[in-house]
């Protein structure tokens, strides 16, 4: 439980907040790179509290600034795009992708006037079929290369929904493994029963109740970028890759997680991003790396496809027919803005509490000036993370660079009951 004030401070994303200073010192996804083409050049985004617009040149490069024009403040998303930029279609005036008026059309033949205007602009990469913004001080420290997102065998796809609630709720889901048992396990096999068809009940089945056994104990560790979830799953020893490796809660905000198919998941390595849009909105965006089994490739992507899922049905009601909308449902359910002032957190809730001390321990890191855990300033190429039951490109073995680690040894474990909760 937090008081109020502490709450507030959390959730807060807004640029004169301390935690969105905290958070400006990220790199965050704003958009897929897919989404961004000649028939659909621009997009208004919110980021961290603040409305901005993205863009993609006619010369294919992106464009992150401040939405209206610094003329008579037309909204650049209406603008054309051109090789060196955006053109505002109002008056014309052009800019570059650093937001420095190049144009002005209408202003008198050699007039410097140009180049006092410029627009707030904000630094922007693209990897793995995302676009990734920063927002903070400069020197910019460098956008993390996971490993996944740097196979060249992989083959790749993106989706993402807007989500009406502060995002903190989000991550702090990542560690609070035993709701899988309930939310997934339990719910969904509920929901699952009344609406699916035989064929959704049987696929529903087999993908989710083996990942959703029980639990006996819990594990959580401070590591170089975040924090490692193992978990002691009944059936296993502790020698099992559940407890063995575990997978990372990235700081602050993204999730490495493999899939609930216990034939197809060792395949995938997905990223969950909980980008704060603003204190009370959250983008979430799963981006997905499939590693193909050995002997097979997949075929080359010219462009990463990506969908937007809508987060409500036809009724208005979240969706909640796969785990990540469950998740996202839970989320929601949760409020806007959770109040964990009157919360009531149990033994296994000793995940969250340790996320909610990093934040609050980061905040202070970044008041006193300086780099929070987890932002790089050194490029060392791909950086591996653990993840559980998991093939690398090329292996036949599960583990890959984590196959022969010892056995975790969690600074935080909850042990549960050794009944499970959960009858079906
Ligand atoms: S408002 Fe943009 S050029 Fe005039
Ligand atoms: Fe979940």
């Amino acid at each position: 439980m937090l008081t109020k004030e502490q709450n507030e401070r959390i959730t807060q994303t807004g640029p004169d907040t301390p935690m969105g200073q905290m958070l400006r010192r990220y790199w965050h996804p704003i958009a897929p790179s897919g989404e961004l083409n000649e028939d659909n050049p621009t997009k208004e985004v919110r980021l961290l509290s603040e409305d901005l617009v993205l863009f993609r040149s006619a010369a294919g490069k992106i464009g992150l600034i401040e939405p209206s024009c610094a003329h008579r403040k037309a909204n650049l998303s209406y603008g054309i795009p051109e090789p060196e930029g955006i053109r505002c279609p109002y008056h014309g005036w052009l800019y570059d992708v650093n937001g420095q008026c190049v144009d002005q059309p209408s202003e008198p033949e050699g007039s410097r006037f140009k180049d006092k205007v410029k627009l707030k602009a904000y630094r922007v990469e693209e990897l793995a079929g995302l676009i990734f913004a920063y927002m903070g001080p400069e020197p910019a420290p460098i956008l993390p290369k996971w490993d996944a997102l740097t196979w060249e065998s992989a083959w790749r796809d993106v989706y993402y929904c807007v989500l009406p609630c502060n995002w903190v709720q989000c991550q702090e889901n990542s560690l609070d493994p035993v709701h899988f048992e309930w939310l997934h396990r339990y719910w969904g096999t509920w929901i699952m029963s009344r609406t699916g068809s035989p064929e959704q009940r049987e696929t529903w089945n087999r993908q989710t109740l083996p990942r959703g056994r029980h639990q006996l104990k819990v594990g959580f560790e401070r590591f170089k970028y975040g924090i490692i979830k193992r978990r002691l799953m009944e059936g296993e020893t502790e020698e099992d890759e559940w407890w063995r490796i575990g997978h990372p809660i990235l700081f602050p905000n993204t999730l490495r997680v493999g899939e609930a198919h216990p034939t197809e998941a060792g395949y995938l390595h997905a990223f969950q991003f909980r980008v704060p849009i603003d204190d009370t909105h959250t983008l979430h965006i799963v981006q997905r790396n499939f590693v193909p089994r050995v002997g097979q490739t997949y075929p080359a992507q010219d462009v990463i496809p990506w969908e937007e899922r809508p987060t409500f049905d036809e009724h208005g009601k979240p969706r909640n027919d796969w785990v990540v909308a469950q998740d996202q449902t839970a989320w929601i359910a949760q409020g806007a803005i959770s109040d964990r002032s009157t919360e009531a957190l149990g033994v296994t809730d000793v995940g969250i509490i340790m996320f909610r001390r990093m934040i609050e321990e980061q905040i202070q890191i970044v008041q006193d000036g300086g780099d929070p855990i987890n932002v790089h300033r050194v490029d060392e190429g791909p950086i591996p993370l653990p993840q559980e039951h998991s093939y690398w490109p090329g292996e036949s073995e599960t583990g890959g660079p984590f196959k022969d680690q010892p056995v975790g040894k969690p600074d935080i474990v909850a042990i549960l009951s050794p009944e499970a909760g959960v009858q079906l």
